[in-house]
């Protein structure tokens, strides 16, 4: 696909994003005006203080709407008002350490959350393109080596875990009973892994822990040294997820279809390789090993990603130390000049789109 065929295809889409606050959200949101989209925004609050929602000042050049996603009544009514093109599902409570504090919350945001939006899908009438964002952590987590795929089997534990699963569950029933043969809708689920980039500051998750004490001159806890995850840099994952957008509209297979989206080393890095990379562009990486049995996380987790590959035509861009580069420098900026973090961010996403048409 070239730029143009790109911009023209999301040029004034109307295109929902809930979530749009977040740190996956508003790295989208910004992807997506880039593209020269008509977004509205639903969120429940700005999840943290700071955030690259407020970082990158997005709030002026998107419409929001402060609403929580289990309010259904609200939802459909915001939702059928603007009657968009696209929706991005994202709104979540998205962390395994919150869930253990609060499951009853967590369950019900991330599984009624996502049957309003499939509840709603049912009465639209107009053409629409649904990517409903799950996550790798839905996968039952045997260590699998190989990585999984698309059709190994969903069964997370914690519960955070276990709510995307379900939420997975409730979406293809909601597909084979009721949106499979609407033609007017377009269905995907996207898997991602774990994504890094500027602007988390979500608790108990590593890169923001380490900037949250590396920006005051203190050292870092690490939890679990030896795990490994899907390290991939945000703007990966949201340019998969835009592009898997385009597809369900163009290619009729794919509807009602999963997609991992996850990066394509053929190593798996661990936090200390981690770390050890950020000390390549950070100045003072400094970190001690304390394991926590506050909660139990998987050791190893890895997504086979050759389906997106094959359909969609996608995979990670970035090398891994590119990807640590990126994030580290802007955090950087962050802590030594803020108010330059909307260029940079807005930088980083013409950069990479540009990687992106070239490699689509
Ligand atoms: N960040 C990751 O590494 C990662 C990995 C895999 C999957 N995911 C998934 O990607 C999505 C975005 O993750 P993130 O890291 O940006 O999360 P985040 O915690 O940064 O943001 C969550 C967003 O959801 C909104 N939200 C939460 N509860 C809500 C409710 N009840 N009603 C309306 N809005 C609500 C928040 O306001 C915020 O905009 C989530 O679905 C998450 O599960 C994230």
């Amino acid at each position: 696909m070239n730029k143009k065929k790109l911009n023209k295809y999301f040029k004034k889409k109307k295109i929902v994003v809930t979530g749009h606050t977040g740190f996956k959200g508003s790295w989208l949101t910004l992807s997506l005006k880039n593209l020269g989209a008509n977004i509205l925004g639903i969120s429940k609050n700005v999840p943290t203080n700071p955030s690259n929602f407020q970082a990158s000042k997005i709030k002026n050049e998107v419409k929001s709407k402060k609403l929580d996603i289990r309010n259904f009544k609200m939802l459909r009514k915001v939702i059928k008002k603007f009657e968009p093109d696209i929706i991005f599902h994202l709104a979540a409570q998205s962390l395994v350490s919150i869930s253990h504090e609060n499951p009853k919350e967590t369950w019900e945001t991330n599984l009624i959350g996502t049957l309003n939006i499939l509840e709603i899908l049912k009465d639209i009438k107009k053409n629409t393109v649904v990517v409903i964002i799950t996550s790798d952590k839905a996968y039952k987590n045997i260590e699998k080596k190989e990585g999984y795929k698309e059709t190994d089997i969903l069964a997370g534990i914690d519960p955070y875990s276990a709510s995307k699963s379900s939420a997975e569950i409730a979406i293809k029933s909601y597909f084979d009973c009721f949106l499979k043969d609407k033609k007017n809708i377009k269905l995907g689920v996207a898997r991602a892994g774990n994504v890094i980039g500027g602007g988390d500051w979500s608790k108990d998750r590593l890169i923001p822990d380490c900037v949250r004490s590396w920006s005051r001159n203190k050292i870092v806890r690490i939890r679990n040294p030896y795990s490994t995850r899907p390290w991939q840099h945000v703007l990966e994952a949201v340019w998969g997820y835009i592009l898997f957008s385009y597809k369900l509209k163009t290619v009729g297979k794919l509807n009602g279809q999963a997609f991992n989206f996850g990066p394509n080393d053929k190593k798996n890095y661990n936090v200390i390789e981690l770390l050890n990379t950020m000390q390549k562009n950070w100045k003072n990486v400094r970190y001690s090993i304390k394991k926590s049995k506050r909660f139990k996380e998987s050791n190893l987790l890895k997504l086979n990603c050759d389906k997106a590959k094959k359909y969609l035509g996608w995979k990670n861009i970035l090398k891994f130390n590119e990807n640590i580069k990126l994030t580290a420098e802007w955090y950087q900026s962050f802590y030594s000049e803020k108010s330059r973090i909307r260029e940079l961010s807005l930088r980083q996403i013409e950069d990479y789109k540009k990687k992106f048409i070239k490699n689509i």
